[in-house]
């Protein structure tokens, strides 16, 4: 679909020097006056577990259930000769022996093997293990015990049964004791297994079985997959909200999520079930647990490392309304709160607080440098303005400098917004989450939205937001460029607001291809590769180049918000010297448009970046992963004028050194 040379013909960028030939739209830009400040945070990413996000995701550990701790504890584990169809061969029988540690850790598996030839026991991974050729994996186990066994080995086989990899350890302890090996595979497989077997025959004690890749982010020992995170950090984004959406909520409060469970020593950390397991009677997913190897430090540290500001979401002892909806009594809400707190002080508390303790011991003395909180993730009406109220009060008088996120609901209009809109007014809430997954039309017809907001109330968090092709949630809806076109059209309506909309993100994030739940996301993956759909492409688009400045474009006095199909937003970039005009033609013609450009020099020169297609349900793919990505080509101007033909369905970002 990408056709430079198409591109380089269609596109002919004209630099006028005076009279002006026949256009559609003339275009007045006055790079020389700041209309508002664009936030830092303008855009950001929004990160949830849910489709595999993080376990089977970000997260880069390949065995499912480690530690057998799912509820049902051998989920995830094959014993080909000792289940149920073939238990006469009786070669051996994993056992889940269940103790009351005193941490999170509670269950670990005896294994008896009356016949080591024949005994095996197999992870089959987040459906199956991505396994690259000539990489390094570093296998973890911890092993207590061995009675008569002298040799565990473990072997990455292929779908076709092939060995692609190999290792083994010699338990020499009869205490807890981990045992690590790094081992080379030998070949690619998208959907390897793990085999266990045994050298003698006897007892075993096994925990915390691992396999991890060598190359992480940052090379960070058992972190997170690489190419994930660096479609993240390549947008720049401005926060990133964590851990959700709903999963903050829980589905009742005791599944809720627990920030403090998931810090301290990874093998400790309580699992929990993943509220997205069994949500959508189509899309069926039981195995989805939480390990929280992904927590709230490594959170941070993800934000850190991609320059985003971290924005916790914390619960307000609410839980899902679309669940249960079951409410903390007013006079048990101490602890929740206390949880706000004490989170606040886990980020930036001083080393020998009890919480800036932890964060020291677990590798980051620091302070994270938090300023944001979210108190609710997607609640409404009197039972959360109630519970606001008493977390608003309590992180005011204690930390009066961080800026504290307050929620809409689940939908951008209607009585539960209005109604959370007017009392978070009265309370002086400082930034709210709006969220809305509607059809592309409504993303076109919207880009007025935040005209009309009050300029001296709260700031907006555009929190979640993606079009539906389909329907919302729809199992049907695609990635499709109609609905990234849509966005962008829509977001120079968020941009052109700049004074009111501080934080934007497109939600859900993260896909994996063969255990998702939730349809349409920015990013999707297999085992071995991701890519960004066309929508990611748009956020990527908006957030590299979201400048410093807003300054205004308009037609005939008026801003452009889809006027015979033509959107536009423009802002100065302070630190680049750069004037930045995003122009997004949603119409299946060519467009005729001509900058009159103030505040910039004449001879300066640019770039023009273009993302198109003629087809509107044209999609990126595994197979296809930049068929809608961004063309660049250079500009130059003669005077201050500049004549463009924008191309059918296009998002174009014109940039212009202005000094
Ligand atoms: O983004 C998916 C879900 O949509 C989020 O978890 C929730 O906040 C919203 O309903």
């Amino acid at each position: 679909m990408k056709k430079f040379d198409k591109i380089l013909m269609i596109l002919s960028v004209i630099f006028s020097l005076g009279t002006m030939t026949a256009q559609e739209h003339e275009l007045k830009v006055n790079a020389a006056k700041t209309v508002a400040e664009i936030q830092p945070t303008m855009y950001g990413i929004f990160f949830e577990d849910i489709n595999f996000a993080a376990d089977g995701g970000l997260y880069a550990e390949k065995v499912k259930n480690r530690s057998f701790e799912f509820e049902l504890p051998k989920m995830g584990w094959i014993e080909p000769n000792s289940d149920r169809h073939s238990f006469n061969k009786n070669s051996g029988i994993a056992r889940i022996i269940q103790f009351q540690d005193t941490t999170g850790n509670h269950n670990f598996a005896r294994i008896t093997v009356n016949d080591a030839s024949g005994y095996k026991l197999i992870n089959e991974g987040y459906r199956g293990m991505g396994i690259k050729k000539d990489a390094e994996y570093r296998l973890s186990v911890e092993v207590a015990q061995p009675k008569g066994i002298e040799k565990i080995h473990f072997k990455l086989i292929d779908e076709d049964g092939e060995v692609i990899g190999e290792t083994s350890i010699s338990p020499d302890s009869e205490q807890w004791k981990t045992y690590e090996s790094v081992f080379t595979a030998t070949e690619t497989a998208e959907k390897a297994k793990l085999q266990v077997t045994f050298e003698g025959n006897g007892d075993i004690d096994l925990d915390m079985i691992s396999l991890f890749p060598v190359d992480t982010w940052k090379g960070r020992k058992n972190g997170l997959r690489k190419d994930l995170v660096q479609l993240l950090a390549d947008m720049d984004p401005g926060f990133l909200r964590f851990p959700g959406g709903c999963i903050v909520e829980g589905r009742t409060l005791a599944k809720r999520y627990q920030w403090k469970k998931t810090v301290g020593p990874v093998e400790d950390r309580e699992l929990l079930v993943n509220r997205w397991n069994t949500e959508f009677s189509h899309r069926l997913t039981p195995d989805y647990y939480q390990s929280f190897g992904l927590g709230y430090y490594e959170y941070f540290q993800l934000a850190e490392d991609i320059g985003a500001e971290p924005l916790p979401i914390l619960g307000v002892g609410i839980a899902c309304q679309f669940n249960t909806g079951e409410l903390v009594p007013m006079d048990e809400l101490d602890p929740y709160v206390q949880d706000a707190i004490d989170l606040i002080q886990f980020a930036n508390g001083p080393v020998d607080s009890k919480w800036g303790k932890i964060r020291a011991e677990m590798g980051h003395p620091e302070p994270f440098g938090l300023e944001y909180i979210g108190i609710g993730n997607e609640q409404w009406g009197p039972e959360y303005i109630e519970r606001f109220k008493v977390f608003q009060k309590a992180i005011q008088e204690k930390y009066p400098d961080i800026t504290i996120v307050s929620g809409s609901g689940p939908f951008p209009e209607g009585d539960y917004f209005d109604y959370g809109w007017e009392q978070l007014k009265k309370l002086n809430a400082e930034i709210i989450d709006e969220h809305y997954y509607k059809p592309p039309k409504w993303f076109r017809e919207n880009a007025t939205r935040y005209d009309d907001y009050d300029r001296n109330g709260p700031k907006v968090f555009a929190g979640e937001y993606a079009a539906q092709s389909v329907g919302i949630a729809s199992p049907e809806n695609k990635n499709n460029w109609e609905t990234a076109l849509s966005e962008a059209a829509f977001m120079t309506g968020l941009e052109r607001n700049a004074d009111v909309v501080y934080m934007t993100s497109y939600a859900p994030l993260m896909a994996h291809k063969d255990a998702w739940q939730w349809t349409p996301d920015l990013i999707w993956f297999d085992n071995l590769k991701s890519y960004g759909t066309p929508n990611y492409y748009v956020q990527k688009l908006f957030a590299n180049n979201k400048g410093t400045d807003l300054v205004s474009v308009t037609e005939n006095g008026k801003p452009l918000t889809g006027q015979q199909d033509l959107y536009a937003s423009a802002v100065r970039d302070e630190k680049n010297n750069q004037l930045i005009v995003k122009l997004v033609n949603t119409s299946k013609k060519e467009m005729e448009v001509e900058l009159k450009l103030k505040g910039v020099k004449p001879g300066s020169k640019g770039d023009l970046i273009v993302l198109k297609d003629d087809d509107l349900s044209a999609e990126n793919s595994l197979e296809n992963r930049k068929n809608i990505s961004p063309e660049v080509k250079s500009l130059e101007i003669d005077g201050r004028e500049l004549e463009l033909e924008l191309e059918p369905y296009s998002v174009n970002v014109v940039k212009i050194n202005i000094k």
